[in-house]
């Protein structure tokens, strides 16, 4: 049947705002709600005995595959290379006896995941995959499928694709933490309980489209936009502002935050918007002390935090957007959201093209 976009404008609309649904249908084949335990299809091989993890991607899948490498090193203590698909086919990687794979695609036809596949097959490798399209050739190929369960992605920029991603990551990672003897089962049933509330979370971040879009105006002419996040968080700042320049067209960085005055501090003035992602946690002070670099030069900050987040440092931005409070595991996912409809109501309001951005394809299928 046509895929239609009902009563929204656009396909990036309505499948960011379908998170909520795709990510609990996906959670759902990866958890057990009832027992509190994690739950992943059959493993023919002994994860325990899985001493590091080659993730390989491009484009957004490669930023949930960033997050992945956190919480695999954090919850697991695996340790984790990541590299884009096309380095990785040429800088002749040197791979463990018997490690895993692992590939993350929305479409599981690009060219150059789909090659570094092969080649990591041809070197022994346990090949898992993360997959969106169930009848694709990574998804063929694989030793181990992990389907993302985020229904057919239409617009071009990935959205609900990502955020399925994650969720499977993320259950992977406990799983891989459960086998490896590091959570008991107390504290996989509470890090089961954090996934479960994620889709609710999602709804609680969705719930800030208008006000969103009413910022929008505040981004739309600007000819530089910033992104700086920290740990987990840093990929999604790689993501909003990969989002932002793919389909608003408007030049966009992201950067850990530590980062910043290695360089892009340089750029900051009153017309460089930057867009702080900052849930309260550990790193929170850390983030708000780089934010506060940026506010000392005149930048003008959107802070993207929770309740208690922006009553700390809310005082002094441009805006700030307020996400519920959520265990360090699930942020990455709720975060996505306003980046994501940042990157929407800025595009609506340049007039692009929002589904179909120029020189972009949905599938990478030539290398
Ligand atoms: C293209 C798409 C992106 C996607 C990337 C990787 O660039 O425009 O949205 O993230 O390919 O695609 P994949 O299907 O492998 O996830």
């Amino acid at each position: 049947a046509a895929i239609e976009k009902g009563n929204y404008r656009h396909f990036m609309q309505k499948e960011i705002f379908e998170q909520p649904t795709v990510v609990a249908q996906t959670l759902r084949s990866y958890l057990r709600p009832g027992e509190q335990r994690v739950a992943l299809p059959q493993i023919d091989f002994d994860i325990s005995a899985i001493d590091r993890i080659t993730i390989v991607a491009c484009g957004t899948s490669y930023y949930a595959g960033m997050v992945a490498k956190y919480w695999f090193e954090q919850f697991a203590r695996v340790p984790v290379d990541i590299d884009y698909a096309s380095e990785f086919r040429y800088r002749e990687p040197v791979l463990p006896d018997g490690g895993l794979a692992l590939f993350i695609s929305q479409s599981g036809e690009t060219a150059d995941t789909l090659a570094a596949l092969r080649h990591c097959r041809k070197q022994g490798q346990v090949i898992a995959a993360v997959v969106n399209v169930p009848t694709s050739s990574m998804a063929r190929e694989a030793d181990l499928l992990l389907p993302t369960h985020a229904g057919p992605e239409i617009g071009v920029a990935s959205t609900k694709a990502f955020t399925c991603q994650l969720a499977v990551l993320a259950a992977l990672a406990a799983h891989f933490a459960v086998k490896k003897g590091l959570l008991n089962h107390r504290e996989e049933a509470i890090i089961v309980d954090h996934l479960l509330e994620a889709p609710a979370c999602l709804n609680a971040a969705l719930d800030h489209d208008e006000e969103i879009a009413d910022m929008a105006h505040l981004i739309a002419p600007a000819r530089d936009v910033l992104y700086l996040g920290r740990g987990a968080d840093f990929p999604l700042a790689l993501e909003g502002a990969l989002k932002l320049k793919e389909i608003s067209y408007i030049h966009a960085e992201g950067y850990a935050s530590g980062e910043m005055k290695h360089g892009p501090i340089a750029l900051i003035d009153d017309k460089v918007p930057v867009i702080v992602l900052a849930p309260s946690g550990p790193l929170f002070e850390k983030t708000v002390s780089n934010m506060q670099e940026v506010q000392a030069r005149g930048g003008k900050v959107v802070l993207i935090s929770d309740k208690a987040g922006i009553e700390q440092a809310g005082e002094g931005c441009m805006a700030v957007i307020e996400m519920p409070k959520v265990h360090p595991l699930i942020a990455p996912l709720v975060y996505a959201v306003p980046v994501q409809l940042l990157a929407y109501h800025v595009a609506v309001a340049k007039g692009t093209d929002v589904d179909q951005p120029r020189n972009l394809a949905k599938s990478v299928t030539v290398e």
